[in-house]
């Protein structure tokens, strides 16, 4: 089976082309079983394509192609390696108005406030990795001086690596190019929701790396993820998605005693001071919120903490920007706004906005415009929400709703807004609006997070370590202490010379 690698700018016929289809062993293949599911629009419920149902016959393949294939991947000099996951970068950054159209067709994430900044941040990782191949060094340890003691940095073999639908590249990249790089092979389990452009671009590095390195399968989390993780051959796994889900994984690799790696959400707060430039802390708490992305983001600041004197100006400020933004067709110029994943997550969605209403004291306030397009009638469009009139203690505070729901909370005291940042079972990422340099530095050090910003809001950046503290996970990815931390063991070798 063969999909040409000419860039498709028609997100429909690249769907079509790439569906039923997994990447395995340095080929297109459907699943052994040849059963599919459906892939659908989330902005208007139409299937686009199908993806194979994998199982763990399909996860065999893959893994032994790969085992084969990482033996001779990690005799390569580390300089060789890292020229072609930079090579990778280079190929996918010419593809990156094809895949953003792609992700923005099944994901429902609007083309141009997010899908195809994702696409471009995708090609950025796999340059960011390779320049990092000569990092892989050991150390000398001054320990005899009969003795030569030295440690070197190995691979771990296989990388099972699953990853969720919201920002299905990005992830991938994250995990995929620093384990390449650092000389081990990976086997990807895509998201049901979103496998189609995470597939197109395993086509795309395969057609730069060795056969059968780098492979991915389509399926469901107990069927082909939990196969993966339970693979006697898979050395390490890299895990993004829900804490529920990540506690299944865990508990699957410390049976084999495999390391892992969990990033798992969080309910990341905002505190702005009341001196802070209220323009910039406006427009950093919509971007921080994700509104453009239906707040399906793992550090969206959605528990806003706002000083009571400017509370009121803060949130009417909020909503007349967010009901300046369009929401619409993900792949309209015009969209600021897209949709939410899937029927499922539009469901939970509307049950925490259920429980918001019902919620002692809380006040909704109704963000935006439906769309009008009668084509998206059955689309998972949910107008943005702002909850106020709440505490740090209810429900709607506490738990991950990964939808654009945002909870705004009053605050007085300095001590005690830090603490009730800190009062949450997660620890992902923290943000502080203040023009006052002591108040922040101080909020910088106490904050439970493990991405902690004053007056800005970046996403994850190459070469900024990324990761939780708490619920939100263990360890960290985006880095070099996370290619060499989580993708390689150290070994420790001691030369007697005498
Ligand atoms: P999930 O954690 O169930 O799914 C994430 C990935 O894990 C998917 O590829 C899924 O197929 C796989 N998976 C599921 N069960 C598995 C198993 N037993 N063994 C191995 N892999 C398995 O998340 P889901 O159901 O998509 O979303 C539910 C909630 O999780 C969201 O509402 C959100 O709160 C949170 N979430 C957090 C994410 C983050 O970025 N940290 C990403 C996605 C979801
Ligand atoms: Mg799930």
């Amino acid at each position: 089976m063969s999909v040409s690698t000419s860039i498709e700018l028609d997100p429909f016929k690249l769907a079509q082309a790439l569906s039923g289809l997994n990447f395995v062993a340095g080929e297109f293949r459907p699943a052994a079983s040849g059963k599919t599911f459906a892939v659908n629009n989330p902005a208007t419920g139409q299937e686009v394509a199908r993806a194979p149902f994998s199982e763990k016959a399909d996860v065999d393949v893959a893994v032994a192609a790969a085992k084969k294939a990482q033996k001779e991947w990690a005799k390569l000099p580390a300089r060789n390696r890292g020229k072609l996951v930079a090579e990778c970068g280079r190929v996918l950054s010419e593809h990156v108005e094809e895949l953003g159209r792609l992700i923005a067709l099944e994901t429902g994430k609007a083309l141009r406030t997010e899908s195809r900044i994702e696409a471009s941040v995708l090609a950025d990782m796999f340059v960011f990795f390779g320049g990092l191949a000569s990092e892989l060094k050991g150390e000398t340890v001054p320990f005899h001086p009969d003795m030569m003691t030295m440690t070197v940095r190995e691979p771990v073999g296989v990388v099972g690596a699953i990853i969720p639908w919201n920002v299905p590249l990005l992830l991938m990249a994250m995990k995929a190019a620093a384990a390449l790089v650092a000389g081990n092979a990976v086997v990807v389990k895509s998201a049901e929701e979103a496998p189609l452009t995470v597939l197109r671009v395993t086509q795309i590095m395969n057609t730069v790396l060795p056969s059968g390195l780098f492979s991915i399968l389509a399926g469901f989390g107990p069927e082909c993820g939990a196969p993966l993780v339970e693979h006697p051959d898979v050395k390490k796994v890299t895990f993004t998605g829900s804490v529920e889900t990540g506690k299944i994984v865990y508990k699957a690799a410390a049976e084999k005693l495999i390391p892992v790696t969990l990033e798992l959400g969080g309910k990341s707060p905002m505190i702005i001071c009341a001196d802070a430039d209220m323009d910039k802390a406006v427009a950093g708490a919509i971007a921080g919120m994700r509104f453009t992305r239906q707040g399906q983001s793992c550090t969206a600041s959605s528990r806003i903490f706002v000083h009571e004197s400017i509370h009121d100006e803060f949130v009417a400020r909020v909503r007349e920007k967010v009901d300046a933004m369009v929401m619409g067709d993900p792949l309209d110029e015009k969209t600021d706004i897209g949709t939410i994943i899937s029927d499922g997550q539009f469901d939970r969605v509307k049950s925490y906005i259920k429980l918001g209403r019902e919620t002692k004291g809380a006040t909704e306030i109704v963000l935006s415009a439906m769309p009008t397009d009668a084509k998206l009638d059955k689309g998972f469009f949910v107008q943005p929400r702002i909850f106020t009139g709440i505490t740090n203690n209810d429900r709607i505070a506490r738990e991950e709703i990964f939808g654009p729901v945002c909870c705004v909370i009053k605050w007085s005291d300095f001590d005690e807004v830090i603490a009730a940042a800190n009062d949450s079972d997660y620890g992902l990422a923290a943000t502080i609006w203040t023009t006052n340099l002591k108040m922040a530095m101080d909020a910088t050090r106490r904050l439970e997070a493990g991405f902690v910003q004053v007056n800005q809001n970046l996403v994850v950046q190459p070469n900024l370590s990324y990761g939780g503290v708490k619920a939100s996970g263990l360890g960290k990815e985006a880095s070099l202490e996370s290619m060499l931390e989580h993708f390689t063991h150290k070994k420790t070798i001691i030369i007697n010379m005498q």
